[in-house]
């Protein structure tokens, strides 16, 4: 067959497409591997948040599905980085990282390199890839990772860049193969993409608009998690209290949690993230009446200051942030409470970086994420006049993470010296003969055992806080 019959053979209909794609693709690598004798070999770099993690997942699912077997580092046959462009530096790290792989693919003129995720879908940051960034062979974005079968087919069959990027999509592409990091845990989209237009945020512009998976097809897909070994989910979303309201049939967030609540041989349940505007009292409800939801409450405050909220167009005020906090502490007392807060929005004083110290002492948080404000093309708050000078941000910064730091060395203690149920995620990096595992409410702990207890839950005696982790002791297994 030429290129143009199997273009015409090819199916419309998804996944059936991609699962053509996946054979005609998987007999071009093996015969490669074969000139080469030995197998060829895949490597992902994922930048950003967890949904860039998961859909590195799906990516891995595709490319093993290939033929491709999962390599250590970007000296293999076939490198993918998946980025993030939710502030400057995240960015700025790709084009390093490509310089690199230019000298790493002329030793290796059969490599490919392949882009995809937020940045890609800025037309400036393409521009720029394409003009001097020649050695980069497939360029796709973030609607269209499971046509990535269909990409690397195409490139095979043609000496050009591959460049795919879709403006928005419409479609969820469900059942196509996936290779989770963790046996025994998974995150879950519930939903994609986002609504909000926060004024600082490229996100809705990279990620387009927000679509809900149905909730039968999550159910499905944590039952064969859970058949396969997982016993964590973390339901993924940028704003998952949102979800369901553009389905056939809307059903909320909160209904979406019971129906995951029944799934036997679950057993834990989180979810990321919560947007405060959102925030239902049913969902306050179920979590307090929940044996599996996890006891931690992720929250972005962004600004403490009604002002700046209102010109990031968070729609809440400081006020309502704290009303939310105490709800949530009077529902579930030993609750966990994070957060995301920037610092240095345009226009912020003095006075409003008060509002966002007294916001962080009132809330007294387990940890927080602090980011300096970053400025990003084409969001509202780019174009603002009144930025803040670098070293007056810098000053703030440092004062916000010494609050934030010596708040969660004090909150930690609520847990000191009691046994909680622990998940044991690894071998401990540090300590040799420990493993690392966390509790419901995320804090992690370090205990003596071995490599056999990963991926159970296990009870964990809580010795010693140090800072914003445990040392601990193991109590009882399973
Ligand atoms: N959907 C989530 C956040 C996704 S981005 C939410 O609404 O909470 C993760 C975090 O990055 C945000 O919470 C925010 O604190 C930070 N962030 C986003 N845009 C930023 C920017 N331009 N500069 C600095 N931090 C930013
Ligand atoms: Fe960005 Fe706001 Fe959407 Fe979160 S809710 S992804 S901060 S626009
Ligand atoms: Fe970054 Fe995209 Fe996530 S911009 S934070 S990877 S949604």
């Amino acid at each position: 067959m030429n290129m143009k019959e199997i273009m015409a053979m090819a199916p419309e209909a998804e996944p059936a497409r991609q699962k053509y794609f996946m054979e005609l693709a998987k007999a071009s690598v093996a015969k490669i591997a074969e000139e080469k004798g030995r197998p060829l070999t895949c490597f992902i770099s994922t930048f950003g948040c967890q949904m860039n993690a998961r859909d590195s997942e799906k990516l891995l699912g595709i490319l093993q599905e290939i033929g491709y077997v999962e390599g250590t580092d970007e000296k293999s046959d076939f490198v993918l980085y998946n980025t993030c462009t939710v502030r400057e530096n995240a960015n700025l790290k790709v084009y390093g990282r490509l310089g690199y792989l230019n000298g790493v693919k002329r030793k290796n003129p059969d490599m490919m390199i392949a882009l995809c995720g937020c940045m890609m879908q800025e037309p400036q940051v393409v521009e720029k890839i394409k003009k001097s960034y020649r050695h980069v062979d497939i360029i796709f974005g973030t609607h269209n990772i499971f046509k990535l079968a269909e990409l690397i087919f195409a490139r095979l069959n043609s000496k050009k860049m591959v460049v795919d990027i879709w403006e928005g999509t419409d479609a969820i592409v469900e059942d196509l193969p996936i290779e989770r990091k963790y046996p025994f845990k998974s995150g879950v989209n519930i939903m994609f993409g986002c609504n909000n237009f926060c004024s600082y945020c490229i996100v809705p512009y990279v990620r387009g608009r927000e679509r809900s998976r149905n909730p039968e097809d999550i159910v499905k897909e944590i039952e064969g998690l859970v058949a396969d070994g997982v016993v964590e989910v973390m339901l993924l979303g940028q704003n998952v209290n949102s979800y369901g309201k553009t389905l056939k049939d809307p059903i909320s967030f909160a209904e979406l949690l019971r129906r995951v609540e029944q799934i036997e041989g679950l057993e834990r349940i989180r979810f990321m993230t919560s947007h405060p505007k959102d925030l239902s009292d049913e969902l306050i409800e179920v979590m307090k009446d929940s044996k599996k939801i996890c006891k931690h409450f992720h929250l972005p405050l962004q600004s403490g200051s009604s002002e700046i909220l209102k010109v990031m167009n968070r729609r809440y005020t400081k006020e309502r942030y704290l009303e939310l906090v105490d709800k949530l502490r009077a529902a579930v007392p030993d609750i966990a409470l994070t957060t995301d807060i920037i610092v240095g929005f345009p226009g912020e004083t003095e006075e409003d970086f008060q509002e966002t110290l007294d916001v962080v002492r009132k809330a007294r948080y387990d940890s927080a994420f602090t980011f300096i404000y970053s400025k990003r093309t084409g969001t509202p708050a780019a174009a603002m006049e009144n930025q803040v000078p670098e070293d007056v941000v810098k000053d703030r910064f440092d004062r916000l993470l010494k609050e934030v730091q010596d708040i969660a060395a004090e909150v930690i203690l609520r847990d000191e010296h009691t046994v909680q149920k622990v998940l044991v995620e690894e071998i401990d990096s540090h300590e040799p003969g420990f493993v690392t595992g966390r509790l419901s409410n995320n804090t992690v702990v370090h205990f003596k055992g071995d490599a056999s207890l990963i991926g159970k839950i296990v009870e964990v005696s809580l010795d010693e806080a140090k800072g914003f982790y445990f040392m601990g002791s193991l109590v009882k297994e399973g």
